[in-house]
């Protein structure tokens, strides 16, 4: 495999490749997406075919990660081009269901993680991470992988993920893998596509804080969050189409919140703001 790309759309089909796959011993990286694929997400596809036998690519607007008001109807679909870049980046098989296929019936099962969730994205966005996480146990169940891939940018999601891989001993290693910025800094996300070129400039005040923050604690050693804030608060008043959702500086490990800057410790600067109509977000993990 790796010059063809075979597609399915049925759990069915897939299980069956998959069942195949397993009895001949081979290992599966599984790549979940919505598709609308960017070079992040080709980055994760990258890894993927680097350490598997097999790279399964899912594409799935998940409905269910999304709440009222949100932008599941407008969400980018660039199915034919995703296959293409899929197929570019080594991918063996793309499963792309429809939400029949996935959601046949009313749901009455969800998989929710306490804890993690209840801070920074899943303040305002109340059942998106029950959403995540209860489509990604029904992927890891349709294909039993060695290895999962997930981007930074979205790391709150990766450690909810990686909670109910421990929680419910899915036998798959997650990995998390960089993030992919354009060439100005702004981190890659298929939302990118909604700004328009004002909001696009815009936009880069978050790579813009968070360099300001790396600055602020690595060269001038400041270890007062609220120090921090201050300065990340004012570099967002100049901005004048930016909503500051929020700024979090916390143990990225667990995302407890903290006052000072600890040393031996992995600290989550993570940002999200509105643009127009657009949510955005990005983070820095630092240790010292
Ligand atoms: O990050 C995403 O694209 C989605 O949240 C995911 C992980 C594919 C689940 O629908």
């Amino acid at each position: 495999m790796g010059h063809v790309v075979l597609i399915y759309n049925t759990i069915f089909e897939t299980r069956s490749e998959i069942r195949d796959i397993l009895l001949s011993g081979k290992t599966i990286g599984l790549v979940p997406t919505m598709g609308a694929l960017h070079r992040g997400h080709i980055s994760l596809l990258k890894k993927a075919r680097q350490e598997n036998d097999i790279v399964v690519l899912s594409i799935f607007i998940n409905p269910i990660q999304f709440s009222k008001g949100e932008d599941l109807d407008k969400y980018p679909q660039t199915f034919e081009e995703d296959c293409k870049l899929a197929l570019e980046a080594g991918t063996d098989i793309v499963f792309a269901p429809t939400s029949k296929e996935m959601y046949p019936d009313q749901l009455k099962t969800k998989v929710k993680v306490l804890g993690v969730t209840e801070y920074l994205c899943g303040e305002k966005r109340a059942n998106h991470f029950t959403g995540v996480t209860t489509v990604i146990a029904k992927f890891l169940n349709i294909v039993p992988c060695d290895n999962i891939y997930f981007g930074q940018k979205d790391y709150q999601q990766f450690l909810v993920v990686k909670q109910i891989i421990n929680d419910l001993n899915f036998p798959a290693e997650i990995v998390l893998c960089p993030i992919v910025r354009d060439y100005d800094g702004l981190a890659l996300s298929s939302r990118n596509r909604y700004l328009n070129k004002e909001e696009r400039q815009e936009a880069l005040c978050l790579k813009e804080a968070l360099d300001a923050a790396k600055d602020l604690i690595t060269a001038h050693k400041i270890r007062e969050v609220k120090e921090i804030e201050y300065t990340l608060i004012h570099i967002f008043e100049c901005y004048s189409l930016v909503k500051l959702e929020y700024i979090f500086i916390g143990i990225a490990d667990n995302l407890e919140p903290i006052t000072k800057i600890p040393e031996g410790r992995k600290v989550l600067i993570a940002l999200a703001v509105s643009i127009g109509e657009t949510r955005l977000i990005d983070n820095l993990l630092l240790q010292i």
